[in-house]
């Protein structure tokens, strides 16, 4: 049986609860595999965005919207001496990703928290993480606020996301491009808030600020991968398109055209990576 299949939470991992309301556009039973697949396509690998940031081996780490704990358990796999812990407000991912470090017996703590307000004490981890969540958060502000809060003096954040997620597209297809338009303006989140993160961090008084960047390019072999893996994306975020859109059939015009534009091969479709770094001051 695969992890994201079974809801039993495995004995020795905790899951504690807190009250949380909010709702991910991309709730699903299969949001967990998705990001798990998402894992293994070209541009979204965990070494690369790692590679040039020097974490220590040890202290307390948190991955703050852990989804289905991937990036935990390559923390706590990379070094067994640090403490690893995942929060998410989904209580079926939290399972989920409870099964998957079970499975590699990793010692990983996952609790529920809402990264709006944090049940955690001020100064309580080493190292915070945030990956791919940023894009869709409506208040931003509020949970930097709440991330530099917990982490101790001199603690790091590592922020990662793609500026232009899903939308940043070009086709021949006019009516495609204003309905992108539509899509980013509509959405609780910021699907271009990679380019802003710098400024956010230094809003919230982290210093030491840094990042990379690098260019997600979809040509031949992606494509077809990230095709599959949006085609995912607006499978669970139906009810947000119909939303944005205006309902069911509109929506369905919308994802048909989507996927014929990037059947055509002069449609350029390619997303920045920010891997932002502060330190908390
Ligand atoms: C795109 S997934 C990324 C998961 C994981 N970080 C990864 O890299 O695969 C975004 C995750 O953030 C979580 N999330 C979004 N808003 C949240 C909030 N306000 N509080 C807690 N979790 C949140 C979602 O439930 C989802 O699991």
């Amino acid at each position: 049986m695969l992890f994201w299949e079974s809801a039993v939470i495995p004995f020795g991992i905790n899951i504690y609860k807190n009250e949380a309301k909010m709702k991910y556009a991309m709730e699903s039973e299969g949001e967990a595999k998705r990001l798990e697949t998402q894992a293994q396509q070209k541009g979204y690998q965990l070494e690369g965005e790692l590679a040039g940031i020097d974490l220590p081996v040890s202290g307390k780490f948190l991955d703050a919207g852990c989804g289905s704990g991937l990036l935990c358990r390559y923390l706590k796999t990379q070094a067994s001496s640090r403490e690893v812990w995942g929060v998410d407000f989904s209580d079926l991912r939290l399972h989920q990703a409870a099964q998957a470090a079970a499975a590699e017996n990793l010692n990983i703590a996952f609790q529920r928290e809402d990264l709006t307000r944090l049940s955690f004490e001020d100064a309580s981890f080493d190292v915070v993480f945030c990956r791919y969540v940023f894009e869709h958060l409506a208040r931003p502000d509020v949970v930097l606020k709440e991330l530099h809060r917990i982490l101790r003096p001199n603690g790091k954040i590592v922020l990662i996301n793609f500026d232009g997620i899903v939308v940043n597209m070009h086709s021949r297809d006019q009516f495609l491009q204003e309905q992108l338009e539509q899509l980013a303006k509509g959405y609780v989140g910021d699907l271009y808030i990679a380019r802003k993160l710098p400024a956010l961090l230094a809003h919230h008084k982290f210093g030491d600020i840094h990042w990379l960047t690098s260019c997600m390019d979809f040509t031949a072999s992606n494509r077809q991968e990230e095709a599959l893996n949006t085609r995912s994306r607006f499978e669970f975020a139906n009810e947000v398109l119909c939303r944005i859109f205006g309902g069911e059939k509109q929506a369905n015009e919308f994802k048909t055209r989507y996927f014929s534009a990037l059947d055509d091969p002069s449609t350029t479709i390619f997303y920045t990576k920010f891997v932002v770094e502060g330190t908390k001051r």
